[in-house]
């Protein structure tokens, strides 16, 4: 590894984009799925892992998502998928799941979140790095489904049910094409209406008409991928006038919605020199072969920037965090630290 790309791994980075499902090893995948007798079309899973389009890519992570059958496989999955990224430097994750199929399958809720928050304690205590967790709509379900996950959120909240307190919000992911996200307006009032921080998947594959309705009227503080949003210069000027979160996956968008034949062509850096709020983040690592390592060293050699440059994405990513002011500060205070030392010790070689 040269000494670039080893400081960018070391540099402590916060991910505000990758769901948990997407980061299940490919070893875990095979176990899980012989232990619960899911039957896989490989016995290599990673055969699998090309795509043409943001449904294709879909379809197989609704398979590896199957092989979750109890609390016990979401702890396990939670506690790998943060040591993982640890490896490569994350400190801080806002990590999305999506149990609309376990819970249709007659998994509860409870039980979910109980084991990711027993995964993610594990986690906390071997590296140090904390996961809070973001409760995502599978839009493929439908507004119905989606409107009673959230109220039976909201229920084991009040119930003070264990590992609720790590849930922060809720979000919006799956299928674009020929959804009208305003359909999952009621979810998302009862969502802000309860406490819940509201995100969501808008403008993948979409226009900027859903990125709209995004923050309009889902009421959402942020937006995950965007990357419709340059086609709509008024709201594009309104995200930079107000610092609503972009929370992007340059490489996720070549290798899943094949938005984009090379990362140069990405709109990243427009994105950033206009001003947005544009934090860099994987999506789905495992299914894409992809690091936090990597999205950042290859964005740097992409669109030219600097040491400093990727220090300045990183210390986005806190901005666009869930954070309180007082978190906030003492992370923004450790990267500063961190960065100022890994740039001497790369200038001294
Ligand atoms: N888009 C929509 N849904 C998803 C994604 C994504 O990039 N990753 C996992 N579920
Ligand atoms: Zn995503």
């Amino acid at each position: 590894m040269t000494a670039i790309t080893e400081a960018l791994r070391r540099l402590p980075k916060v991910e505000l984009h990758c769901h948990v499902e997407g980061t299940m090893r490919p070893s875990t995948v095979v176990e899980l799925a012989s232990k619960n007798e899911i039957e896989l079309p490989t016995s290599d899973p990673t055969q699998l892992y090309r795509y043409t389009s943001l449904d294709t890519f879909l379809e197989i992570f609704w398979l590896v998502q199957s092989v979750l059958g109890d609390g016990d496989d979401w702890a396990r999955l939670a506690y790998e998928s943060a040591v993982d990224g640890a490896e490569h430097g994350l400190v801080y994750r806002e990590s999305f799941f999506t149990p609309a199929r376990h819970l249709d399958a007659g998994q509860d809720l409870g039980d979910i979140v109980a084991g990711l928050a027993e995964g993610c304690v594990a986690a906390e205590e071997a590296t140090g790095v904390r996961i809070m967790l973001i409760a995502d709509i599978d839009r493929a379900y439908g507004p119905g489904p989606g409107l009673e996950m959230v109220q039976r959120l909201v229920e084991l909240r009040r119930a003070n049910a264990p590992g609720t307190d790590r849930v922060l919000g809720i979000g919006l992911d799956s299928t674009e094409l020929g959804v009208d996200p305003t359909d999952f307006a009621p979810a998302f009032e009862l969502a802000g209406r309860s406490g819940l921080r509201r995100t969501s998947h808008q403008g993948e594959v979409t226009p900027p008409t859903t990125i709209r309705a995004g923050v309009d009227v889902l009421g959402c503080e942020r937006i995950d991928h965007g990357l419709s949003l340059l086609d709509d210069p008024e709201l594009t000027q309104r995200f930079v006038d107000e610092r609503i979160p972009l929370t992007v996956c340059p490489n996720s968008n070549i290798r899943i919605a094949n938005a984009y034949p090379r990362l140069e062509l990405h709109p990243y850096a427009r994105m950033r020199e206009l001003g947005l709020l544009a934090t860099l983040n994987t999506d789905d690592p495992a299914l894409t072969d992809l690091d936090l390592t990597y999205e950042y060293r290859s964005v740097m050699d992409a669109f030219g920037y600097t040491w400093d440059d990727m220090v300045t994405i990183a210390l986005d990513g806190v901005e666009g965090s869930w954070l309180d002011p007082t978190d906030a500060g003492a992370l923004r205070a450790r990267i500063t630290a961190d960065a100022d030392q890994l740039a001497s010790s790369l200038a001294t070689g």
